[in-house]
């Protein structure tokens, strides 16, 4: 079983089918974290580049553990230490990193459509790790899968982001893929963070907090991302906390099992509480846990064809 390409760009583009296959393949690597070993034979001899332009914990530990548990060799680039920062630009550093033989380069980058350039350049299989407000089609799955363990069905069901929906990719990835499954998404936040005409992605909008809690399985949750604003898109913190924050006493009206979810970093006590954060309604680490199994499912089914590679 593979998905029948080189790249994964974005979750736009991806089919129900594609997104079943993805999800359907995560069960099987989740189950070799509780063996004392964990690793697989699965991309021996094959070599992963981790090119990242902007800062992560979560994303790029993930890779890493994803990739050598698939006994890969795994090669970190430090943006800062490397030679992007004496001109370089992104194309020549991918040839670069492609002469040396990297089967998969995954690519974090401030500008939307980054990845997608590499993808056009390199016979590496590309990964997009988070491109600009663009997509982050890894964040969008675990998502995904993490919603499905827990609740059991992606059809119908109700869920709800909250928060900088304009400047999140995340909150795109999940649209695309989400509204694929057959769930019903709803998204809540000031109308300066909700982009113009998303209801035409077959999203519901809500700018009451209160009303929409009431309503949903999952409750996304997403960073107010304060270094991607322009301009001030709301007139202060604690406006927004007032207004958007999810807490304990807005849940109050929520389902009992209602699923809380944030792909972090969380800014508690901005756009979550803490105490919604460590609540037992919580899955936000085990979000992280199934990044992995995710991770490796995506590395699995695509595929890396190099020019001039020998089949034996
Ligand atoms: N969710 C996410 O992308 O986290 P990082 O920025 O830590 O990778």
């Amino acid at each position: 079983m593979s998905l029948n390409c080189k790249d994964l760009l974005g979750l736009e583009h991806l089919d129900k089918k594609d997104l079943q296959t993805i999800l359907g393949s995560v069960k099987l690597f989740k189950s070799l974290f509780t063996r004392s070993v964990k690793k697989v034979p699965t991309l021996v001899g094959k070599t992963v580049v981790i090119l990242f332009y902007e800062p992560s914990t979560r994303t790029r530990t993930s890779f890493e553990i994803a990739a050598k548990r698939l006994s890969a060799d795994v090669v970190n680039v430090t943006v800062s230490t490397s030679s992007i920062v004496k001109g370089e630009c992104l194309i020549d550093t991918g040839k670069t990193l492609e002469a040396m033989k990297a089967d998969y380069i995954i690519v974090r980058h401030s500008l939307a459509g980054a990845p997608a350039i590499l993808a056009r350049n390199l016979s590496a299989s590309i990964i997009n790790a988070g491109d600009g407000f663009h997509e982050h089609p890894t964040q969008g799955l675990l998502d995904l899968y993490t919603m499905y363990e827990k609740k059991k069905k992606l059809e119908r069901l109700k869920v709800l982001l909250v928060g900088d929906i304009l400047h999140s990719r995340v909150a795109k990835s999940n649209i695309w893929a989400l509204t694929k499954m057959g769930a019903q998404v709803a998204v809540s936040g000031p109308p300066t963070l909700i982009p113009a005409g998303i209801e035409d992605l077959g999203v519901k909008v809500y700018y009451d907090l209160d009303e929409a809690v009431k309503q949903v399985d999952v409750v996304n949750i997403l960073r107010i991302q304060l270094e991607r604003q322009k301009e001030n898109l709301f007139p202060s913190v604690y406006e927004y906390v007032e207004l958007y924050q999810l807490t304990k006493e807005r849940l109050r009206s929520a389902k009992k099992d209602v699923l809380i979810m944030h792909p972090g970093p969380m800014n508690r006590g901005i756009e979550i509480s803490s105490d919604v954060a460590d609540s037992s309604n919580a899955v936000i680490n085990e979000q992280v846990t199934n990044g992995i199994a995710v991770r490796m499912a995506v590395l699995y089914l695509l595929n890396p064809k190099r020019k001039n590679e020998s089949s034996n």
